[in-house]
């Protein structure tokens, strides 16, 4: 889906990528993203969302190609996902928690993502990102109540937002959210969702950076 601009138009309008990181279409996450992707074009953003699954890509095979040019040999639908990665400001996620960690199809779009680490770290060129700097919100769900329930992602979405030149923010991280439609119940999570998409354009306080919120 694309949107235009929305009805605060005397703003700075960014580009937006809103990634669907679950496998379940029309479930918890999506309806968190779906909130703040609505947030977001009311402040005017043009915004891309992007469902992985719909997308048939791969991992990275570690070919070492990135390494030598600075891009990706391996062709599938990722090419395309890195255009959308290169020309957005700020990136939201939604995904839900698959054994303590993103589902393998975030994990394989962030692997995939080498070639911008190649090129910043080996290749000493810049990122190839048209507007680095940007802000990264995740939505984060799952469905029990462990406490160590989001380390992981903290870690493996911080890594990839260093990579990417991108300001982590964990914008909702939410235990006991199970069945297909339980954040339903939860109608002030899909409010903060909007909120959080309606400030992603924002420098991030410094409270914000990393951090995970509850609601
Ligand atoms: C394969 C699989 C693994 C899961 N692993 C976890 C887990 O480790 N911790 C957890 O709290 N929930 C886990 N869940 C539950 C999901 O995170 C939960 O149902 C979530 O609401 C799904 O979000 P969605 O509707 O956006 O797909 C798992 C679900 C599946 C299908």
């Amino acid at each position: 889906m694309t949107g235009g601009a929305g009805p605060e138009e005397d703003r700075p309008m960014a580009e937006v990528l809103a990634i669907k990181g679950s496998p379940r279409a029309g479930g918890n996450t999506d309806a968190l993203v779906d909130e703040a992707v609505q947030g977001a074009f009311e402040m005017g953003h043009h915004v891309t969302t992007l469902a992985l699954r719909e997308h048939q890509f791969s991992g990275c095979v570690h070919c070492g190609g990135c390494t030598r040019d600075g891009v990706c040999h391996v062709k599938d639908a990722m090419q395309e996902v890195f255009g959308m990665l290169d020309r957005s400001e700020h990136v939201i996620l939604g995904a839900p928690m698959f054994f303590m960690d993103v589902p393998w199809k975030v994990k394989a779009m962030i692997d995939r993502c080498q070639l911008y680490w190649a090129r910043r770290f080996v290749l000493k060129t810049d990122s190839g990102r048209q507007h680095p700097g940007g802000n990264f919100l995740a939505l984060l769900v799952g469905g029990t109540e462990y406490k160590t329930l989001f380390d992981a992602p903290r870690l493996v979405l911080g890594a990839w937002c260093v990579t990417m030149e991108l300001e982590l923010q964990m914008g909702l991280t939410l235990r006991k959210i199970d069945h297909k439609k339980a954040i339903q119940e939860h109608p002030e999570a899909l409010v903060r969702a909007r909120e959080l998409g309606r400030t992603v354009g924002d420098p991030l306080r410094r409270s914000e950076r990393g951090r995970g919120g509850r609601v």
